[in-house]
């Protein structure tokens, strides 16, 4: 365990960073919080927030001060400003854990996926910073399905492309839980964790077990993937494309899971129904 650590959350207000500033609550470490907007930001009792944006990497001089430990969320900026950030960080920290992605390929010199390329345009100035670094790289978040939420307001369909695609969404705590063993102990500096929950489920079955954490029966509607991109209003085409024709590779052959949140917590991975459960006031 480090003790006595002043580690700064950027993205505590999102769904992991959340879970990164709750969790690091219960340990010996000063949490302090990035937020855009501190007034609406609403984080535990002990976390102290301060104001801060990505955008301007300016802005983050003052929420450095004193911190040797940083959790890093991504929301997907230019090389340009991942360069500055990582400049800033360095400057004062010595340790950070990234959440990064799975869509990093490391067998290639030019990332393809541009998921991948944004998130290895972050890690690459961390490799070259001298800090000590954790990358996190997730597959997909069961997050992502809040999107079906006003669906499932409406109604009991809901309209998708893929529903057989069968994919181990992670619990956001699962990923935070890996996050705080890299923020507070040892034996992390240079690991590349590649997480998935520990079961696959197909789509048609996710929106199912939302249903049962809700007491209903909701039907899955296989829509074109043209249909589905036109849709997905709150992404850009170009990105519900990637996204959608990355679950088209799992229509077939499911995901493969791996045993790193078992392996860096100790415990197992929460399922997709846990998940559900958890969320039951997001789709209510
Ligand atoms: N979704 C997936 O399936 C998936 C898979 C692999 C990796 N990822 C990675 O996970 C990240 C998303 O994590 P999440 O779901 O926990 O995020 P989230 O819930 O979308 O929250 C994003 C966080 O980033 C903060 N933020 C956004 N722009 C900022 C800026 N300019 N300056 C400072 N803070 C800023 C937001 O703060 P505000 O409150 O100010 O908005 C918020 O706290 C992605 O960016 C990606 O890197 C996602």
């Amino acid at each position: 365990m480090v003790e006595n650590s002043r580690i700064l959350v950027i993205g505590a207000t999102g769904h992991v960073g959340g879970q990164v500033a709750a969790q690091l609550i219960a340990h010996p470490v000063t949490v302090r919080a990035l937020a855009r907007d501190p007034r609406t930001a609403a984080l535990p009792t002990g976390v102290e927030v301060v104001p801060g944006d990505l955008t301007a990497p300016d802005t983050l001089h003052y929420a450095l001060d004193g911190v040797d430990t940083v959790f890093l969320t991504w929301p997907m900026l230019s090389e340009e400003i991942a360069d500055a950030v990582i400049a800033q960080i360095a400057e004062q920290a010595r340790r950070i854990v990234l959440l990064s992605s799975a869509a990093v390929d490391d067998a290639v010199a030019v990332q393809t996926n541009p998921i991948g390329a944004v998130h290895a345009a972050i890690e690459r100035p961390i490799l070259e910073s001298g800090l000590e670094w954790t990358f996190l790289r997730p597959h997909g978040f069961a997050t992502n399905t809040i999107e079906w939420a006003p669906q499932i307001r409406a109604g009991d369909l809901v309209r998708g492309a893929y529903g057989a695609a069968t994919v181990a969404l992670l619990h956001e705590a699962d990923i935070a839980a890996v996050a705080v063993r890299a923020l507070t102990t040892d034996g992390h500096a240079g690991a590349r964790y590649e997480l998935t929950s520990s079961a696959a489920l197909p789509r048609t079955e996710q929106v199912a077990a939302i249903g049962a954490a809700l007491g209903r029966t909701l039907t899955w509607v296989e829509i074109d993937l043209e249909q589905a991109i036109a849709e997905m209003t709150w992404l850009p085409p170009e990105t519900a494309r990637v996204v959608l024709t990355g679950l088209a590779g799992y229509v077939d052959t499911p995901c493969t899971t791996t045993t790193t949140i078992q392996e860096v917590t100790g415990g197992p991975a929460r399922s997709y129904h846990q998940w559900a459960v958890d969320h039951v006031a997001d789709f209510s």
